[in-house]
């Protein structure tokens, strides 16, 4: 884990940002006295926040507010608000305000054979990671950036289908809220109303005949700024936009209670037992599609998935079957 001794600069400014989490005006003297600092210390704090993609609003003789407030994980409401299940299940939380990649933080803690079963949150990616190479956007409380660290003993096929499954656990946590027309997009994205809402990064380490470990990486836009998304190179949606109101600290213990029992009997059950989930949520069932891998590509019609969460495409020259990695999906317009 990162030093915990040393505090980062974001983590410096936790104090006022949970001063200014309500969105209300706050004067710089009352929040200089909760604080202990002068105005003028106030006042350096507040610079900084527009660095982390913060909007201050000042107004002159009363003060500063974030308008809109911030809703700021907690690692007490996200343990209080989980299952019996994912309870029993789970060794450790923890939420960071800000981490290169939750991913590459529990990759290495697995190294260290102190990995299984441990959940990292992070208020903000510095460097967060998408899948086949990209960057994953994750400003400070505008995402929900979770990774989850998992000891396997059946080598890696007994993973098979895994990152699909991962968005049928994100799709049945988004429904225990009501989200509207929430579709999964083979292999690793989670959509709703036709555009990215969340995506999936799996990560392996170890023997991928024996012992391995993984880490189940979830991104989930919730409340980016139309700014902060200018580097998002697909159509993208956001949970503020779709169903608002819904607390991160919720969201996140709610996907958790979904992935943790799945993740327990994942060996056991494989892919087969949420081949039909899946099946129920696929975005481009019975459409036609074009799959590219590098230089190479092919179209035909998206026929669902097999067993072990391979894309079956019904092409002109019979059913072909696609297995994850490297491969990129699109409608055909
Ligand atoms: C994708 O490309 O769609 C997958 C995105 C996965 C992003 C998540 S955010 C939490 C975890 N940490 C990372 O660096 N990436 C994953």
């Amino acid at each position: 884990m990162q030093d915990e001794a040393v505090k980062t600069p974001l983590e410096q400014l936790r104090p006022v940002l949970e001063l200014l989490a309500d969105g209300e005006m706050h004067s710089g003297e009352s929040l200089g006295n909760a604080l202990g600092i002068s105005r003028a210390a106030v006042w350096k704090q507040l610079q900084k926040l527009e660095y982390y993609g913060l909007t201050l609003e000042s107004v002159k003789g009363r003060g500063y507010r974030l308008p809109g407030g911030l809703d700021l994980l907690s690692e007490k409401a996200i343990s209080e608000q989980l299952g019996g299940s994912a309870r029993a299940l789970l060794r450790e939380l923890r939420v960071f305000d800000e981490v290169g990649s939750t991913n590459s933080l529990l990759l290495e803690r697995l190294e260290q054979g102190r990995g299984h079963a441990v959940a990292v949150l992070a208020e903000r990616q510095s460097a967060g990671r998408g899948r086949r190479g990209r960057n994953w956007i994750s400003p400070y409380a505008s995402s929900l950036s979770l990774s989850v660290g998992w000891d396997f003993s059946g080598g890696v096929q007994c993973l098979e289908g895994l990152s699909l499954a991962v968005g049928v656990a994100v799709a049945r946590a988004l429904a225990r809220f009501s989200v509207a027309d929430v579709r999964l997009k083979w292999p690793n994205d989670v959509w709703c109303q036709g555009r990215k809402l969340a995506g999936v990064l799996l990560e392996l380490k170890g023997d991928l005949t024996d012992r391995c470990s993984v880490v189940i990486g979830i991104g989930l836009n919730n409340g980016l700024s139309a700014k902060t998304a200018e580097g998002i190179d697909q159509p993208w949606t956001d949970l503020q936009q779709v169903r608002p109101g819904i607390g991160r600290s919720e969201l996140a213990a709610a996907i958790l209670d979904e992935l943790l029992p799945m993740l327990a009997t994942y060996p056991e059950k494989g892919f087969a037992a949420y081949r039909e989930a899946w099946a129920a949520l696929d975005q481009f069932a019975g459409q036609p599609v074009q799959l590219q891998s590098g230089s190479l590509s092919w179209r035909g019609i998206a026929a669902g998935v097999d067993d072990k969460g391979a894309l079956l495409l019904d092409t002109e020259e019979g059913q072909k079957s696609f297995h994850g990695g490297e491969i990129s999906l699109r409608g055909q317009v």
